[in-house]
This record gives C-alpha cells, sequence and structure tokens, in this order.
C-alpha cells in the first residue's frame, strides 16, 4: 500500500499524515472516492473525479484540485502493476476549530493505494432498522461522514450478514452501507431513483446505460418478498449476486443478474485508462 498526502508519498504508509484538528478527522467534513485499478490500469476515473468535485460543492467544500489528485494517484500506482485494486482518495476541510466551523486553511488531499481481494461471487444482505435521510443536507453525497454505515455494517456482520441495505424515511428502498441496489420483479430488473436519497454510483450508472433497468422507488417489502434475484453493484464488486434477503434465500447469481455481468465484463475494458 501506498499513501500520498498533499503531493508527498509517505515512506510508511501508516505514518501520522494529517493534523490532529483536521475537520475530516474531528468531525468527518470531507467527501471521498474509491476508484478501481485493473491490470495496472484505472477503471473510470473521470466519473469519479466529476462526483468528487459535486460531493465537496454539496458539502461546502473547495472543489477538489483535479490536477493534484491525478498526480496523486500516479503516484501511489507508479511501478506498480496491481491485477486488482483500489485507489481511496480523500478530500477534507483540513486544519479547523474543534467545533462545526470551519478553519480557512488549505483542505488536505490524501490518495491511497494498494491490492485488494476481489469480492465473494454473492452476498448476503439485511435491511437495517434505521432509515437513510432522503431529505438532508448530505443525500447523495460520498462525503466521510459514513458512521451511520459503519453502524449498520457491524448490526449486518452481527446478523450473518455481508451488506446492510437502508429503506429511506418513507421507506422506500434507498441503498447500501457501500453499495446500489438491483432487483427483478415480474422479470424487470429494477432500481431505485436518485430521489430515494442513495448515491449516484458510477457502477449503478454504468449498469444502467450498458444494460437498462427501471428506476422506480418503492416499498422495500417490494425487494424483500417479492424479488425473484437481486444484486449490488459498487466499484469494488461490480455487479455482486445477492444469495439471502434477509430470512429469504434467493436464486443467485440469477438469470438477468448473470446477463448484467457478461455485459459488464465485455464493456468494463472500455473505461480501462493508460
Ligand atoms: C453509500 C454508497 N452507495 C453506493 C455506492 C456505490 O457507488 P459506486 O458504484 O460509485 O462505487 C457506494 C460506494 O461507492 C457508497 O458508498
Amino acid at each position: 500500500m501506498r499513501t500520498w498526502v498533499n503531493g508527498d508519498l509517505l515512506t510508511d504508509p501508516d505514518a501520522p499524515a494529517v493534523a490532529a484538528r483536521d475537520h475530516g478527522l474531528t468531525v468527518g467534513d470531507g467527501v471521498f472516492e474509491v476508484v478501481k485499478v485493473v491490470d495496472g490500469r484505472v477503471f473510470a476515473i473521470e466519473p469519479h473525479l466529476e462526483r468528487m468535485t459535486r460531493s465537496a460543492r454539496g458539502l461546502g467544500l473547495p472543489d477538489p484540485d483535479l490536477d493534484a489528485v491525478r498526480r496523486g494517484v500516479a503516484a501511489v500506482l507508479a511501478g506498480e502493476q496491481l491485477t486488482l485494486g483500489r485507489v481511496r482518495i480523500t478530500w477534507t476541510g483540513g486544519l479547523a476549530p474543534l467545533g462545526s466551523d470551519r478553519g480557512d486553511g488549505p483542505s488536505s488531499l490524501v490518495v491511497i493505494g494498494g491490492a485488494m481481494d476481489p469480492w465473494p461471487d454473492t452476498a448476503a444482505v439485511v435491511t437495517v432498522p434505521w432509515p437513510r435521510n432522503e431529505r438532508g443536507a448530505l443525500a447523495g453525497l460520498k462525503t466521510t461522514s459514513y458512521g451511520e454505515n459503519v453502524r449498520a455494517l457491524a448490526h449486518a456482520r452481527s446478523h450473518g450478514a455481508n451488506e446492510a441495505v437502508f429503506a429511506n424515511l418513507q421507506g422506500h428502498l434507498c441503498e447500501g452501507t457501500g453499495t446500489n441496489v438491483f432487483y427483478v420483479v415480474d422479470d424487470e430488473l429494477r432500481t431505485p431513483t436518485l430521489a430515494s436519497g442513495c448515491l449516484a454510483g458510477i457502477t449503478r450508472r454504468l449498469i444502467l446505460d450498458w444494460y437498462g433497468a427501471r428506476e422506480v422507488d418503492e416499498p422495500v417489502e417490494v425487494l424483500a418478498e417479492r424479488a425473484s434475484e437481486a444484486f449490488l453493484t459498487s466499484t469494488t464488486r461490480d455487479a455482486q449476486a445477492i444469495h439471502r434477503w434477509n430470512d429469504r434465500e434467493l436464486g443467485a447469481p440469477g438469470p438477468i443478474t448473470t446477463e448484467v455481468r457478461k455485459v459488464w465484463h465485455e464493456r468494463e475494458p472500455e473505461l480501462l485508462g493508460d
């Protein structure tokens, strides 16, 4: 693993890197992206950089310096030919007072890159008792304020599952802690709209473009009780079939999930960079 902070590659990737008063650390005032690396090439970096800028604007942070981000990504990957890896880019509020007020110093930019193991082919999912707030100030932004996801994923793990899924305040299906959700009802592939409060996942968008699905908001019980198959999507999982939703077993991968995965593997090379 390699770590690059504000222009410098650290000799020890786990050495202290940002100030103790960095607003990202004290109050989670930051945004981030995770980008996949396949055979040494970065996948779909442009939409990730665009989303990071959108998240920063939504949170009220300055726009990230994308040239600096690209330098950081190149630095953590230099000389490595990762078969499968990931790069995490974090942009925070920088030095600040101890409360929620921002300071006037520069933001911090941290880039970490390294190998990753592929996810298992299938996942077990539970719905959690806490809602996603689709009307909140941070809805749809990829901020470092992930405490609710941490809590929900720990809940899922303690129930023998690998991902937790939220409904929103209306009780409609929203998203997982680090994933979007697709499901099949009456032979139709569906996924929540962005109005559900879910993150505008890059993988979600590509599957909508490359395969197609109906964007619709409906009670999470529709999926839990009627779906014939379902899958999770994310940058690191691609499309991961769901074999259990709460106590209900699902055929995994189902036929549509298998087709989506096939299309994904055919088209993925189109978005691999240099
Ligand atoms: C909350 C949340 N939803 C959905 C996703 C999936 O988005 P993407 O496909 O861009 O990785 C992620 C992960 O990035 C996430 O953290």
